[in-house]
């Protein structure tokens, strides 16, 4: 054979060897129903392309999720079934000895994803659900919380908001990410886990712990990796997985280290009164061995990324949304200027009797929920969802929030524009609303049923003294140079927000 045939050859069996194998690996299993599919290539736009996750949507998922109420989507190394039609949800979400919980730990226990979460009160089912939520409940829904440090961090962010206007200018944009993630994570710190992380105000990168949260974010939303976790299996021959890795056990030491020398202290010096924290919790239970040193590590590690990230994301988009709609702004100020006349430091009760605000945060969590998009639940036997659609055994089964929520046969012909005044007049009608459209899944930022968000009394009340802070303070719009760019994944906010920002008394 001539040279160059050869090499010829020898280059086409090595490019079709894997060609078997690449086809086994994608081909859609016959066990799954029959649904439009999604094409393999939308998971991995992000490689190529800066469509946004809002504009990914309108052009490939919401004309078949309309018409059938499910598809089925590559996602995470497998062919899922993705639900919209609320009746189904609301099937799947009660369902939940049907319908179980399987997080990363246990659909690809060996990926970067699982090594940071682990087996935690969100993914857990069964027995260890039961075991995480009788030791942590008690620390995430308190029948009061105090307003106190919530108004303090509170105005210490706007307060380094107004500044950083200062700095640049009046007729410039500020980003604002970089320090609503700080205020985030201390938040969480001091009502979860009796951390003083003081990260906001320092420089970027300052606090090491807080400056992992947007290294992790960036690590783990890299489509290649998202859609194909198998690769992680090569940490070896991937030196970006590889570091992947390392970050993830950074967070993880860190975390309790932190954590472990707090509660140490803690008994020490026992306080007279030391509040009840899910960290004193999850120690307790660790130290009288109710729970692995595993398992007090991951569950630590998911009150700290679920207590700070989705609030950060509403935040984001809040600063979006009402930065393009100032008459909101105007309608809010007057409710929190009126009533922070008598309460200037209000309470939870009086915050949340305010009806304007409860009406912008759930129309804020309508348009832009935090966690859009999640498939985290294998069905355990053969199943009729809803009574008509056939799951067998052993499929993976998720729900996306976004199609819900804008879906016009569900919330109207104006489903997509922001209208807070769709929730009703008084506090008792919204409250009833947001309960009936939750039960009947056609309003899930929180998820619904046994298994939805046991922080969502202190996410709504923590956002809502926020706004109540801001708005006494300043005006903003967003910078008009600025065009919105949603994030790819499965968060549904503004990647980045560029605002400027008005301290009202210089108006
Ligand atoms: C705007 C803020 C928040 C949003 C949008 C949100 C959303 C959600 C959603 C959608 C779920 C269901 C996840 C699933 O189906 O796998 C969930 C579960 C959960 N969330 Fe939140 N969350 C927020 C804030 C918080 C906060 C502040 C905490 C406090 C630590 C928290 C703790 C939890 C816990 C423990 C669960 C698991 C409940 C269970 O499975 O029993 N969340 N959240």
């Amino acid at each position: 054979m001539a040279l160059p045939s050869m090499f010829l050859s020898t280059l086409l069996s090595l490019l079709l060897t894997p060609l078997p194998f690449l086809i086994w690996y994608l081909h859609v299993p016959r066990s799954l129903p029959n649904l439009p599919r999604i094409p393999i290539y939308v998971s991995i736009l992000g490689l190529w392309s800066s469509m946004g996750q809002d504009e990914i949507y309108e052009r490939w998922f919401r004309a078949p999720l309309e018409k059938h109420g499910a598809v089925l989507v590559w996602f995470a190394g497998r062919w899922s079934v993705l639900v919209s039609r609320p009746d189904w949800l609301t099937d799947m979400f009660r369902n939940e000895q049907i319908y179980a919980k399987a997080g990363s730990q246990k659909k690809i226990p060996h990926a970067v994803i699982a090594t940071l979460v682990g087996d935690n009160i969100i993914n857990a089912h069964g027995e260890n659900w039961k075991l995480y939520t009788g030791i942590m409940k008690a620390g995430l829904q308190k029948k009061v919380f105090e307003t106190t440090s919530l108004l303090k961090q509170s105005r210490k962010l706007v307060d380094i908001l107004i500044d950083s206007q200062k700095e640049t200018g009046p007729n410039k944009g500020i980003l604002i990410m970089a320090d609503v993630q700080k205020w985030a994570v201390d938040v969480m710190g001091e009502n979860f886990l009796d951390l003083d992380l003081k990260s906001l105000g320092q420089p970027n990168g300052a606090v090491r712990i807080e400056a992992l949260q947007s290294i992790i974010k960036a690590t783990l939303f890299k489509p290649m990796y998202f859609s194909f976790p198998d690769l992680d299996h090569f940490p070896w021959l991937l030196p970006s997985r590889k570091r992947a890795y390392n970050i993830m056990h950074e967070f993880d030491n860190r975390l309790y280290t932190m954590v472990m020398t707090m509660l140490h202290k803690r008994t020490q010096n026992k306080p007279a009164q030391s509040e009840e924290m899910v960290s004193h919790m999850l120690g307790e239970a660790y130290t009288s061995g109710r729970i692995t040193e595993k398992q007090f590590r991951d569950n630590l590690k998911i009150t700290f990324l679920t207590a700070h990230e989705n609030a950060q994301q509403l935040v984001t988009s809040m600063f979006w949304q009402l930065g393009t709609r100032v008459e909101i702004q105007d309608r809010l100020r007057e409710e929190i200027l009126t009533t922070a006349k008598t309460h200037p430091n209000p309470s939870q009760e009086i915050i949340n009797s305010l009806p304007y605000l409860t009406a912008v945060v759930l129309e804020l969590l309508r348009l832009f929920p935090p966690v859009c998009q999640l498939i985290n639940r294998v069905a355990l036997q053969p199943a009729l969802l809803g009574g008509e659609l056939p799951i067998s055994k052993g499929t993976f089964v998720g729900w996306n929030a976004w199609a819900v929520h804008s879906n016009p046969d569900v919330w109207g012909e104006d489903a997509r524009e922001f209208r807070a005044e769709r929730w009703g007049e008084t506090v008792e009608e919204m409250q009833g609303r947001f309960r009936r459209e939750t039960v009947r899944g056609t309003y899930i930022p929180f998820n619904a049923h046994k298994r939805k968000c046991l922080g969502q009394g202190f996410a709504l009340l923590q956002v809502k003294i926020l706004l109540f802070v801001l708005l006494g303070r300043v005006r903003w719009v967003v910078d008009p140079e600025y065009r919105l760019k949603m994030t790819p994944g499965g968060i549904l906010a503004p990647l980045v927000c560029r605002v400027i920002l008005t301290e009202l008394e210089s108006l």
